[in-house]
């Protein structure tokens, strides 16, 4: 089997409809870039029409990211397809993407269409979006629930209406494998005109099996794979574009001579990235990007791949670019072999940024005997979503126990000038929270917090991250430190500063 097949990404549209899930605009911009270095064909950037956020989202992804197509979804309504092709019209290869459903239960319960009714709506919706942009794709919502017949007419008539992408979503992960395969292929054997157009499929993971649902589609056909970073996306997430790519890759005995566009090696970068920024952990399971996918730790196995590592290891960690974790500087190391490495493991920094994470690896060198790969990584991540800092930490002093009320004092610096509060607290973490709440005058609703070791042993970084939620809308933010209370505080005054940062973007725009 040989084909191009093109990966559509859609981590800033379904990824982003992950629970808990919010991005600002810096945050999609850089994760677009790095989708495009990873190799995507298509960026799916947002849902223009559903807030001014992911209009804004849309627009910048469009203007800025060049060198692939960028889409934005809409509903199969004329107002929807207005605000795609407005924020989309400056993108070097813009795509419309609409779509209706065409299921039984979602055309009777939810839109109380007819099918003729939807057929009508979803040709005259592809005709209007021709109007703008010769790239339109169609999404038969809820396709593998749909009466096939009908299906089938739907498909032929919106590619006779001049769409250039069918796709095939299995809406609730509802479909097997076979089944899925079958779908694909039945479309390939009825549609006449199926030839005009691209076949996508788009898998959701409500029984685990949206990967294995869509290369049975690409091997029945499909040429299009829509994916998310990590598999993020609504209730059990979305097919995972790692899993995709790394099984074509590691079994192309089977899938044949597959053509795509990914740079394997930036695979392990663009989860870090997509998890550091999103504030959802992989889990250390999770297929080709857990913590544990290339961990051996039964000593039968260890043994084996000490002797031959194709024993029980089916590809390589380097294959997606994670770094053997190796030890790399000494305290004593100078900024040019720091930078070096750095360059290694993928970043290319400006010099400004260089200079702030070798200040960073230098004190870190004091502290941790041994500094790795994933000690810098987590140094150079933890600034990778810069945020105006209008607080800065300057001390704190904590005092806690088992049979004591824990108590903070936190100093943080505003515009230079150092200001001071303390509080107690139900633990010392909750205690420097509560002090630093005092500090910036308002409170936040804190809906997870998690800790966790970058590196093994006693003198590890700790990376701690924090959900907050304030008027609203959720922040994410992150610090890391060798003191787990010092990387907690951290995290916490990010969040304040996102807070602080959003507010005073609105208030500029409200009065430009
Ligand atoms: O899951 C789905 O059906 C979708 C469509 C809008 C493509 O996300
Ligand atoms: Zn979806």
């Amino acid at each position: 089997m040989s084909a191009r097949i093109r990966v559509f990404d859609t981590t800033l549209r379904d990824g982003e409809q992950t629970p808990g899930v919010n991005l600002n605009i810096q945050e999609k911009l850089e994760i677009a870039r790095q989708l495009a270095k990873l190799g995507v064909d298509i960026i799916e950037a947002g849902f223009a029409v559903s807030s001014p956020g992911d209009f804004m989202a849309v627009k910048t992804v469009a203007e800025n990211v060049k060198g692939i197509t960028v889409a934005s979804l809409s509903r199969a309504v004329e107002k929807d397809i207005d605000r795609s092709w407005e924020a989309l019209q400056n993108a070097e290869s813009p795509r419309i993407h609409t779509f209706i459903a065409t299921s039984d239960i979602h055309m009777k319960y939810k839109l109380k269409m007819t099918e003729e009714e939807v057929l009508q709506r979803a040709i005259a919706m592809v005709k209007y979006a021709k109007k703008y942009c010769s790239d339109v794709e169609f999404s038969a919502e809820d396709s593998s629930r749909t009466r096939t017949e009908f299906l089938y007419r739907v498909l032929e008539a919106v590619i006779k209406a001049g769409a250039t992408v069918v796709n095939i979503p299995d809406t609730v992960g509802y479909s097997t494998p076979e089944e899925f395969g079958l779908i694909i292929k039945g479309i390939k054997e009825n549609v006449i005109n199926i030839g005009k157009a691209d076949i996508s499929v788009h898998c959701h993971n409500d029984l685990g099996l949206a990967v294995a649902n869509s290369l049975a589609a690409m091997r029945n056909g499909a040429t299009q794979l829509e994916c998310t970073i990590n598999g993020l996306g609504e209730r059990a997430g979305n097919a995972s574009l790692e899993e995709l790519i790394m099984g074509i890759e590691t079994r192309r005995d089977y899938y044949g001579s597959i053509i795509h566009n990914i740079d394997t090696k930036q695979i392990y970068r663009t989860s870090k990235l997509v998890s550091s920024l999103t504030g959802i952990y992989v889990q250390p399971n999770k297929a080709i990007v857990g913590a544990n996918a290339f961990a051996h730790e039964s000593g039968i196995h260890q043994h084996g791949v000490l002797a031959e590592k194709t024993t029980y290891e089916i590809m390589t960690p380097e294959s997606i670019g994670l770094a053997q974790n190796r030890m790399i500087l000494g305290k004593l190391s100078g900024k040019h072999a720091f930078e070096d490495r750095l360059k290694e493991l993928g970043y290319n920094l400006s010099a400004e940024d260089v200079l702030k994470a070798f200040e960073q690896f230098k004190s870190l060198a004091d502290k941790k005997k041994t500094v790795l790969d994933k000690d810098i990584e987590a140094l150079v991540e933890e600034k990778v979503s810069e945020v105006e800092e209008t607080y800065q930490l300057d001390s704190f002093q904590i005092n806690s126990g088992n049979k004591v009320i824990s108590t903070s004092t936190v100093s943080l610096f505003r515009n230079g000038k150092a200001v001071t509060e303390a509080a107690t607290g139900d633990g010392p973490v909750n205690a420097a929270f509560n002090a630093i709440e005092r500090t910036v005058g308002f409170g936040l609703e804190l809906q997870d917090y998690s800790l966790k070791g970058v590196t093994e042993g006693a003198d590890a970084l700790g990376e701690a991250t924090v959900r907050v939620m304030k008027d609203g809308k959720i922040f994410v933010g992150r610090g890391v430190s060798t003191d787990i209370i010092e990387a907690s505080v951290k995290a916490y005054l990010n969040a304040i500063n996102r807070v602080l940062d959003e507010t005073e973007k609105s208030a500029a725009k409200g009065k430009g």
